[in-house]
């Protein structure tokens, strides 16, 4: 295994006894863990980094080729990564260039990162190793969202150090966008433990984190993947997902990102009223960052959100 050291682990485990009364648990049920702080801005992709940086490395790779929507963090922390290692990186991202760069994008162009714009990541990111290729470089392709085998590896390192802080966990609730921090945490973990809530990034998150799962050598059955909460669509907070960000930020003094935590923590809510998740249960939100899109879509923390029917 080639593995590059970019965090700082193990990340804390933090009681949130406000925020576990507010769901209907007890409150010494719930804990969070704070995948927020990694490194390099933070976030879950650090983690798999740390293997597909690794990989890229003993392939003697010298710039870095990664692909993802206008705000992705997997994509900033690519860029991050590249800067810090001293690699070259180029980040295929979907869309046309903002006008006034936030967030995520603006953190791109700071670390250096080259970014190429496109409405079809793979053919163009393609394109790009070629041309890379043809003026001499050794360019590897980090996946989307840093998915994959290798990537997964962080997350199935990740359920050991949380066995280590919590041996009696019985539900870990974590964002599914391209599906390897679910799986490598259902590697780690089993699938009874582990609770996804589909954000709406990809159309088949459920066969995705099943392929990587097995890829790993672990079973994949009873997978428990939500899938209520994605709402009108990818990157489109849902009224839960607002009343999350409020809550989290009230009761426990957390940032949510509207695309991926707050959805997550809306799945966690939905579980509990629903008796998937019950009071007595140890219960652990894996918060795995995202804040550069909060300061990108601010509009989701503005303004009061509506009240439950
Ligand atoms: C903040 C944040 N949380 C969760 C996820 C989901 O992780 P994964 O892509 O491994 O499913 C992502 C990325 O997609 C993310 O950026």
């Amino acid at each position: 295994m080639n593995r590059v050291a970019l965090g700082h682990w193990p990340t804390p485990l933090e009681p949130a006894p406000a925020l576990s009364e507010y769901l209907g648990l007890r409150a010494g049920d719930l804990w969070v863990k704070r995948d927020d702080l990694t490194a390099l801005v933070g976030g879950n992709k650090v983690r798999k980094l740390e293997h597909t940086v690794g990989a890229a490395l003993a392939e003697g790779a010298d710039v870095l080729v990664t692909t993802g929507a206008e705000q992705s963090n997997h994509a900033r922390a690519t860029a991050a990564a590249a800067a810090r290692l001293g690699l070259g990186c180029v980040l295929v991202l979907g869309g046309t260039p903002p006008a006034t760069p936030t967030g995520n994008a603006l953190l791109d162009r700071l670390f250096g990162a080259e970014l190429v714009w496109t409405d079809d990541l793979e053919r163009t990111a393609g394109q790009v190793v070629e041309r890379l290729r043809d003026a001499g470089r050794r360019p590897y392709r980090v996946p989307f969202g840093g998915s994959g085998p290798v990537g997964a590896l962080g997350y199935r390192e990740a359920a050991d150090e949380l066995l280590a802080q919590r041996p009696d966990l019985a539900h870990v609730v974590v964002a599914v966008g391209s599906g390897g921090t679910m799986a490598g945490l259902v590697a780690g973990l089993g699938a009874g433990r582990v609770l996804g809530v589909d954000v709406g990034a990809v159309p088949d998150a459920a066969e995705r984190v099943a392929g990587m799962v097995a890829a790993l050598g672990a079973p994949a059955d009873g997978l428990r993947l939500r899938t209520d909460q994605v709402g009108e669509g990818y990157g489109r907070p849902t009224d839960e997902a607002r009343r999350s960000i409020h809550a989290a930020a009230r009761l426990a003094g957390l940032v949510l990102d509207p695309v991926y935590t707050a959805k997550a923590f809306a799945g966690l809510y939905a579980s509990v009223a629903d008796g998937g998740i019950r009071p007595g249960e140890p219960t652990v939100f894996l918060h795995s960052g995202g804040l550069p899109g909060f300061f990108a879509a601010p509009e989701a923390a503005l303004s009061a959100p509506p009240p439950r029917d």
